[in-house]
């Protein structure tokens, strides 16, 4: 049988993809360096840095070093960096969590006092990095974590940032009341222009896997009793509600391209603007594969930034944040100029 001429489509979107000028024109979403976020690790007591082995180009930094790379960050534009700190000694409340002289207050005050107010100053607001069990928080005699008595020792921590020079705190614990917590605590210290970035759906995921080599984490088990269940939707919804009604000033979803799903639907419902993290394990799988000629790297970590920005996000962390903002200010090479 002999078919007969099919006419053609009438709707034709190829047209808009003739050509990159034509590509341009229609283009909805973009990357800017401001956009982008650094996540950053600093060692106490550290005299070089340290590779981190599971996320090739990630460093623990010195003191130093810590200083020199984010202002080379903020030189080239990024949105601001997130501090982790990575302390000598640990104990069961974290106390160098809250020691104005720990590693992380320490590293905050120095680069407040480098860069002042020319970037975004942020802080993790968590215990894991200092306590000797590995928790997000305090334990109770039954060795479950203690939200309440953990809550105290986050408002500590608080004040502790804060007054080092942190312009935005990320409480990342996942205890309920958090934000309200903090949010008091800051208040009334006279920290009301200290600013709070609620982890608002974190997720206990196995994507963190690498960063708890970066911290050199002393974790047993998981933090399921506290970090949401990958298969819940909704309650990112109700984790939203809380944290916005406690005074969040932006909240997160946690990790990254696993969960767009969330952040398309946080970024539908949110009041304050909205961020995602590109966690540890998206990055080490991108470097992986890429370093096995597998992916074009460049192109795949563009083409992921890009997604979190397409699914609502003002604002991404990412552990390419700095390479990435570097690209723009020297101008995309041609194979990049899909991103301009
Ligand atoms: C907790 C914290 C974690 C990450 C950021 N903050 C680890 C965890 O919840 O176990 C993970 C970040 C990453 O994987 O890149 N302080």
């Amino acid at each position: 049988m002999t078919l007969p001429t099919f006419p053609g489509p009438i709707d034709r979107p190829r047209r808009l993809r003739t050509s990159t000028a034509m590509r341009s024109l229609v283009r909805e979403h973009t990357l800017r360096p401001a956009d982008l976020v650094l996540p950053m690790f600093v060692r106490e007591g550290a005299t070089e840095n340290r590779p981190v082995s599971s996320m090739p180009g990630v460093e623990q930094h010195t003191l130093d070093s810590l200083a020199r790379a984010a202002t080379e960050a903020v030189e080239r534009g990024v949105g601001g960096v997130m501090l982790f700190g990575v302390p000598e000694h640990k104990d069961a409340v974290g106390s160098g969590a809250t020691d104005p002289e720990g590693i992380l207050n320490r590293a905050l005050a120095r680069l407040r006092s480098e860069l002042g107010d020319s970037t975004v100053i942020m802080a993790d607001l968590c215990l894991d990095e200092f306590t000797d069990h590995g928790h997000c928080g305090v334990l109770d005699d039954a060795g479950r974590v203690d939200n309440d008595a953990t809550l105290g020792r986050y408002r500590e921590m608080a004040l502790a940032q804060a007054e080092a020079g942190a312009h935005l705190l990320g409480p990342s614990g996942m205890m309920d009341g958090q934000i309200a917590a903090v949010r008091d605590a800051l208040d009334s210290a006279g920290h009301q222009d200290t600013a709070v970035y609620a982890y608002t759906a974190k997720y206990a995921s196995a994507f963190y896997g690498p960063f708890r080599e970066a911290v050199d984490s002393s974790l047993q088990g998981d933090r399921r009793t506290y970090q949401q269940d990958p298969a819940n939707g909704r309650e990112a919804l109700r984790e939203l509600e809380l944290d916005v009604a406690e005074g969040a000033d932006l909240v997160m979803v946690k990790p990254g391209l696993p969960y767009l799903d969330v952040l398309r639907e946080i970024s539908g419902a949110s009041p304050v603007p909205v961020g995602a993290y590109q966690v540890s394990g998206e990055y080490a799988m991108i470097e992986a594969a890429a370093a096995n000629g597998w992916i074009d790297r460049d192109r795949t970590v563009l083409e992921s930034l890009l997604a979190f920005r397409r699914a609502g996000a003002s604002t991404v962390l990412t552990y390419y944040a700095s390479e990435v903002a570097g690209w723009y200010r020297d101008g995309l090479p041609p194979h990049l100029h899909e991103f301009l």
